[in-house]
């Protein structure tokens, strides 16, 4: 893997422990994911060992070690939201998407994951996309949701 990137994210913070989450943030916008060779790389430059680097990496929910979609779709399935009827919306994103919670679909474009409660449980059922809180969800507007997106990145086409 390319590492020019990496180098220069490091450079533009001194290589300074005190940097290390800027760091590991600025790697993963520009790959999506942390990749192992730029990990590597960090911890020789900041003379760490890869194994607390990895506790790190690990323990922030924003950073992901696996090569993430170009659009993350959560969905929320604490108990205010299953409530609600979250798990319909589940089942109808695994089968948009064709993957399971925690995978990224094979072109990259999306990733799924499911969290315990993103504390806005009065507007539940909630779905996150791209960042972007939809409260109220059911799995005619999630598809409809998706579906958008498909069309943007197929060039409009459907
Ligand atoms: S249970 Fe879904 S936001 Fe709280």
């Amino acid at each position: 893997m390319e590492l020019g990137a990496v180098n220069g994210i490091l450079e533009k913070y001194q290589a300074k422990r005190t940097s290390l989450i800027s760091i590991l943030h600025d790697i993963q916008d520009q790959y999506n994911f942390l990749p192992e060779t730029a990990l590597k790389k960090v911890a020789s430059s900041l003379q760490m060992d890869l194994n607390d680097l990895y506790g790190v990496a690990t323990f922030y929910k924003s950073f992901s070690l696996v090569p993430k979609g170009r659009h993350s779709i959560t969905l929320c399935l604490g108990t205010a939201c299953h409530v609600r009827g979250g798990p319909k919306v589940l089942r109808q994103m695994k089968k948009e998407l064709g993957i399971e919670p925690g995978q990224t679909t094979k072109d990259k474009n999306f990733s799924l994951e499911v969290v315990n409660c993103l504390g806005v449980c009065a507007i539940g059922p909630v779905m996150v996309v791209d960042g972007k809180f939809y409260g109220e969800m059911n799995w005619v507007r999630a598809k409809r949701i998706v579906e958008k997106i498909m069309k943007k990145e197929n060039g409009g086409r459907a």
